[in-house]
């Protein structure tokens, strides 16, 4: 665990410079704008220890496979997030002399996100070997408000010296993914050179045929006025520059202007890219670096209108939930049903940009509340454009007749994760990607949905697990054998509890849709049972299956048992381990893991979440007693699932507790890991800790709910949301609910069970009266 990132209120804070933690503060301050991100790399030449990453959504390389142990139906590459061409390159030399942290002495380092604005800024004095002295202000941003667009805006000042600044603002395409399976390089050149003052360079993803043209245009100013000299071009394979000699005086100050330029072959003919870049660089260089950033600050103005957490009275949570919110918004944007959600976002390598069901079960729930209803949906109809590719997997893996099996790992639809426990049994994925389409719908009341795209999925859905399930004649049920739960720390077992109980929901709820369906558009009903010819025999099935599945119980412990046999274990609590054994996935075999009843993550529990309203408060307290004491957390997707039901379950404390553990994780590096990357998805969980665990909210009847607690810590807590067409602001404090509805339409809303309508304005209601 570290604690360097000073606290704020809106901005990620790191004062002085210490190389060690260079790798951390790299992923923590990366920006991006949902069509690219960065690292946050340096733009002079550093030749310390830092992992280079600039990233392009939705552009991936199939990397071949590397396994010991090939089993059939492994797909033959794993997708992974570019390393892209590094468009913020601006190396400065003094007298011949490099600029470089990692040889220089460095003074007043500063480093700056500023999270309501979004942008970076760097600042430092650097004593060169020489003794001269450089002092160096720097601020860039991915633009929001044009998402092809970024900027910096670099200012060196001469401080103690006269001579000559050497300035090389590059594009650098030769550049390498640090986790390349067999240390391929994956980009190769198609073309590159300057039209008129910009410099641009085509690059085409090995494979994948991607094609990528980045574009850079440099302007400098000596003490404000524009520098007249030639700037000298550098061409090398894959990279393209400029440098310029400049003289100056101690005191003068340089102001480097580079703008930049990303747009790629998914949106425009590979033969219209070069055009389209620096067309994109003309738009930049006529607005300036002040009215982009004006832009940049007015948009993300409106983010936080739209999802913006207060919490009174508590710096390091307000500063660590809004970190989350930044990070969330600045990976997704939702314009383009083409991308989706990585673990890491545009922040590092590891687990790739690619898709996992962490969109469906943790993101879904921060973006319908957060963004315009496009948004949400947009991430549902990825899903619906990879339909047929699920179905390919699946009859990859022998199943038929239409059934689906959405991948564990994807870029385009899919399969590219090889782990046989992972890939081919952590099937309950297919139950979130149903069960986000309900979630869509509870919240935004928009069932249309389901005839325009969702019908579709679910009957693939649902006629996998009617496939997959097999009729026990010794229990007299339908059992599901060989799966990996959420928790990993098991493969290979026998009626895992949530994926049965997904499996069955997934089949009624596929049925419902297809009878509301009907009941609304019979035409388009006929017609999407025409194009997945469909056999009504097949509701049949479904309804049998699922009214005779098989759940494990204990009768002893009241509890619904994570997988057959799961008692056998030699049943241990967490609070038995000693601190030295933890992680376990560092400190234990997996032999050892997987004999241990020890739980990777929510898994029984994470049912007993989706499905709420289906326990009654002491069946929910004796499952969640028995498992929090059994649950290791060692996914950032599992305190959160237990934070909302501690809130359930009235335990204040434990809801706080678990909260912190996602709050401040990469902030705070907890897992010493977050020099990978940020653990983008999972900070979707601590947004659903406040706001479906704090606040209790939920839809219920296409009404809004509230059950809420104030924690002890905080004086109060507030948060935007959108509700089918309003905005509301929640305000909880100890005594007070106020809401404040900025629209003119009326919306009611429950708290704890009362019915209040809520015209616009503000409206405030006690607690005390209320929870009595
Ligand atoms: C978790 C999975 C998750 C993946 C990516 C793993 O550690 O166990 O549930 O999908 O990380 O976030």
């Amino acid at each position: 665990m570290k604690n360097y990132i000073k606290p704020s209120e809106w901005n990620i804070v790191e004062e002085g410079f210490d190389p060690h933690l260079n790798k951390i503060s790299e992923s923590l301050f990366s920006i991006g704008n949902g069509r690219m991100g960065q690292r946050a790399n340096f733009e002079e030449a550093y030749t310390g220890d830092t992992l280079q990453g600039n990233y392009v959504a939705g552009v991936y390389y199939p990397d071949k496979t590397r396994v010991g142990w090939w089993k059939n139906g492994y797909p033959d590459y794993f997708a992974k997030v570019l390393n892209a061409a590094n468009w913020i390159g601006i190396d400065i030399k003094a007298d011949g002399e490099t600029l470089d942290l990692n040889t220089a002495k460095v003074r007043d380092f500063k480093r700056v996100l500023n999270m309501k604005a979004g942008y970076l800024e760097r600042s430092f004095t650097a004593e060169l070997q020489s003794g001269k002295v450089l002092r160096v202000i720097s601020k860039r941003f991915c633009s929001i408000a044009d998402d092809e667009l970024a900027a910096i805006r670099y200012e060196v000042v001469a401080q103690n010296f006269s001579g000559t600044l050497t300035i090389t603002t590059a594009i650098d395409g030769d550049v390498k993914n640090q986790d390349s399976n067999y240390d391929e390089k994956f980009w190769e050149e198609v073309s590159k050179g300057f039209q008129a003052e910009t410099a641009y360079i085509t690059l085409r993803t090995k494979k994948t045929n991607f094609e990528v043209c980045t574009a850079t245009n440099t302007q400098i100013q000596l003490n404000n006025k524009a520098v007249g000299a030639k700037a000298a071009p550098i061409e090398k394979e894959k990279y393209i520059a400029s440098a310029i000699e400049l003289p100056v005086e101690a005191g003068d100050t340089v102001t480097i202007y580079k703008y930049a330029a990303n747009v790629s072959s998914q949106n425009y003919d590979k033969a219209a890219l070069q055009g389209a870049a620096t067309a994109a660089i003309a738009r930049a260089v006529e607005a300036g670096f002040d009215a982009l950033f004006e832009a940049q600050v007015a948009a993300w103005a409106n983010k936080w209108e739209e999802g913006d957490i207060l919490i009174e009275g508590d710096v390091a949570a307000q500063q660590a939930i809004r970190f989350n919110i930044f990070q969330l918004n600045q990976t997704y944007t939702g314009k383009d049903a083409r991308l989706n959600i990585g673990p890491k976002g545009f922040t590092g390598e590891k687990y790739g940009g690619s898709t996992y069901w962490d969109t469906e079960a943790y993101c879904i729930p921060f973006y319908l509340a957060t963004a315009p209803q496009e948004v949400a949906k947009n991430l549902l109809v990825y899903r619906h454009n990879q339909l047929q590719k699920a179905i390919e997997n699946a009859e990859k893996l022998g199943f038929k007749d239409g059934a689906a099996l959405y991948p564990m790992v994807t870029m385009n639809g899919e399969e590219c994760h090889n782990e046989w426990e992972i890939t081919f049994e952590e099937i309950h994925r297919n139950g979130a990607i149903a069960f986000a389409i309900y979630n869509y719908i509870r919240y935004t009341g928009d069932a249309s949905y389901l005839a325009s795209h969702g019908l579709e999925v679910l009957i693939g859905i649902a006629r996998f697990w009617k496939q997959r399930v097999n009729w026990s004649a010794e229990k007299n049920k339908f059992v599901i054998l060989g799966v990996t739960g959420p928790n990993e720390y098991e493969n290979n077992i026998n009626n895992n509890w949530y994926t049965n109980k997904l499996a069955a929901w997934c089949m009624r709820y596929a049925k419902e849709a297809a009878e509301l369906v009907k009941a609304e558009d019979a035409s388009r009903y006929e017609a999407i049972l025409k194009q997945v010819n469909f056999n009504t025999q097949e509701f049949e099935d479904w309804t049998s299956i699922a009214d005779q599945m098989y759940y494990p119980y204990d009768e002893k412990a009241g509890v619904f048992l994570q997988q057959d046999g799961y008692m056998d274990k030699e049943q241990m609590l967490v609070s038995e381990l000693p601190a030295a054994d933890r992680p376990l996935n560092q400190k234990w075999s997996w032999d050892r893991i997987l004999r241990s009843c020890f739980i990777k993550q929510a898994d029984v529990l994470q049912g007993m979440y989706f499905f709420e309203d289906e326990f009654d408060t002491e069946t929910l307290e004796r499952n969640f007693k028995f498992y929090e004491s059994r649950t290791v957390h060692e996914s950032s997707l599992s305190p959160c699932v237990h934070s909302i039901l501690a809130a359930r379950l009235s335990d204040e404390e434990k809801a706080y507790e678990f909260y912190l553990r996602t709050a401040r994780l990469d902030l705070d590096d907890y897992n010493n890991d977050t020099e990978d990357g940020l653990h983008i998805t999972s900070m979707a969980g601590t947004w659903m800790s406040i706001v479906e665990g704090f606040a209790g909210m939920k839809v219920r009847d296409n009404k809004l709910q509230f059950n809420p607690f104030l924690p002890s810590q905080w004086q109060s807590f507030s948060f935007n949301i959108g509700f089918r067409g309003t905005q509301l602001k929640i305000k909880i404090s100890s005594a007070e609910l106020s809401i404040t509805n900025n629209s003119s339409e009326t919306v009611a809303v429950s708290v704890f069970n009362e019915t209040f309508d809520i015209a616009q304005g503000e409206k405030k209601i006690s607690l005390k009266a209320l929870s009595l």
